[in-house]
């Protein structure tokens, strides 16, 4: 990917746990490689507490250099990332101070991209301010999540951020978007024959989703006690992985085409009935327990979480999509802090034979199944049934490893490094539309009022397991159960 596209990347929030883990590592990543960034590319970190550029290059050398590259620092290109960075000192409480940035700004070529890696509640003041010196030309803005806290503060602040930016202008991110077997399932899906006939209701039982974290909510207890797992992973990535599996063929890969059929399945999602929810939605949170052999504590005695808090650490839920393609078939979604792994996976699982010659074995659900294994290890793996070797017809079950790090030794990109590169270079595709962050929140809005109304605590489960066992009560009931429980 070569780019001679000049930029200015200005961060705000440059202080924080975002910059420091993920953008600009993903920069300096960028850069590392060559012929990713324009060479006269900048980046302008903003924040406040620090007095000039060279605290700042202080900062970044402390704080960001250990989460860069598995494979060690080469320190020659770290050297001249660091000449990339500039600095400009903003309290973002006082928007005349938007008039030293717009000076630094001013004159240089290409495109602005404006990074907020702030809170949400300033988004808009910084926009506001943004526009107020003239900064809203010639430049896009990226919105971290969260994206408000139910359907009217998101449209508030959309319509706030739409009144001064055009939608083709804002990058809303989500990054597991951005992760590379999400892309490969793109690729899988429609670059090849072989998979799409059998993507539909008469040949697929049902689909799971899970998004599984061994971390408990680190330092983000106040935040998180506020937000809980449905908001902060259902809404955004669960659906969006689901509208990627789901989703009709685009006519290209353009952003509107890839945005149109992700949206049609979002809107298609089956509204769920309040009186359903205890049904198909499991809530859990986290009781003392051990991961890998450590105690960890209760999340209620996080620090930053109320010690009654009832938010939810662990989601599970059913969902149907009612539309030709899928009607009928469970999506499973699931996610959750202090589990037993982590991993990230998407498992398709095919119908068994109408009919075996072969023997029972092949008439059991699940013999077929294409596992998206999004992380750690991505790999995509199809599982079908073999012959043991040897006397009689006995059958096995293997699979089909397509393990990218072998057919592609060289390449491998972070999410946030493909996702900033594409804001860049003016790439949507992979962002969330403003109408498809409005469908997931329609759906997910009767849960949680719901779940507000009845004010129940969550189900306990212990760190390190699996969740609550009524997570698995619900795929009993449909005849399945997740993948680590299979044998
Ligand atoms: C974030 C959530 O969006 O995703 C976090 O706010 C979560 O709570 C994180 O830990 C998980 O991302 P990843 O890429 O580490 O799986």
């Amino acid at each position: 990917m070569q780019t001679d596209s000049s930029f200015t990347f200005v961060l705000f929030g440059g202080t924080g746990d975002l910059s420091m883990r993920k953008i600009l590592p993903a920069l300096y990543e960028a850069h590392r490689a060559g012929g990713m960034l324009a060479d006269s590319g900048k980046i302008v970190a903003v924040a406040r507490h620090l007095a000039d550029r060279a605290a700042y290059v202080d900062w970044v050398n402390e704080h960001v250099k250990p989460h860069v590259s598995k494979n060690g620092v080469d320190e020659t290109a770290w050297a001249s990332f660091l000449d990339r960075i500039e600095f400009v000192k903003i309290d973002l409480g006082n928007p005349e101070d938007f008039t030293l940035l717009r000076d630094a700004l001013s004159g240089r070529p290409g495109i602005r991209v404006f990074y907020l890696a702030t809170g949400p509640s300033l988004f808009v003041p910084i926009c506001r301010a943004l526009a107020s010196v003239g900064l809203n030309e010639n430049s896009r803005i990226v919105l971290e999540k969260p994206l408000g806290y139910d359907l009217k503060s998101s449209n508030a602040i959309n319509d706030a951020v739409g009144e001064i930016f055009a939608e083709e202008q804002i990058y809303r991110i989500d990054h597991y978007l951005g992760k590379e077997p999400v892309q490969n399932l793109l690729a899988l899906r429609f670059g090849n024959v072989l998979f799409e006939p059998l993507w539909r209701r008469e040949w697929v039982e049902s689909i799971q989703i899970t998004i599984a974290e061994e971390l408990g909510v680190e330092a983000r207890g106040d935040f998180y006690d506020n937000t809980g797992a449905l908001r902060d992973m259902v809404q955004n990535h669960l659906l969006q992985l689901l509208s990627i599996v789901a989703m009709e063929p685009p006519h290209s890969m353009d952003s509107d085409s890839v945005r149109d059929e992700k949206l049609r399945v979002l809107r298609a999602l089956k509204p769920i009935d309040p009186r359903d929810i205890g049904k198909v939605a499991v809530r859990g949170q986290y009781h003392a327990g051990v991961i890998r052999g450590s105690a960890v504590p209760a999340y209620a005695t996080e620090p930053g979480v109320k010690q009654d808090s009832n938010t939810e650490t662990f989601v599970a839920v059913k969902v149907e999509i009612e539309n030709w393609r899928w009607a009928g078939v469970p999506f499973f979604l699931r996610t959750g802090k202090r589990l037993a792994d982590r991993v990230a996976e998407i498992v398709v699982n095919f119908r068994a034979v109408p009919h075996s010659a072969l023997g029972a074995s092949a008439l059991r659900g699940g013999a077929n199944r294409l596992v998206i294994r999004l992380q750690p290890n991505e790999t995509i793996r199809l599982y079908c049934l073999a012959k043991q070797p040897g006397e009689g017809m006995n059958l096995a079950s293997v699979h089909l490893d397509l393990a990218f790090d072998r057919f592609f030794r060289e390449g491998q990109m972070e999410a946030y490094q493909r996702l900033l590169l594409d804001v860049i270079n003016g790439r949507l595709a992979l962002f969330v539309r403003r109408d498809e962050q409005e469908a997931a929140w329609r759906w997910v809005e009767p849960i949680l009022n719901e779940w507000a109304a009845a004010n129940k605590p969550p189900k306990p489960y212990a760190a390190g397991t699996w969740g609550p066992a009524a997570a698995s009560a619900m795929l009993a009931q449909h005849g399945t159960c997740w993948l680590e429980e299979e044998n």
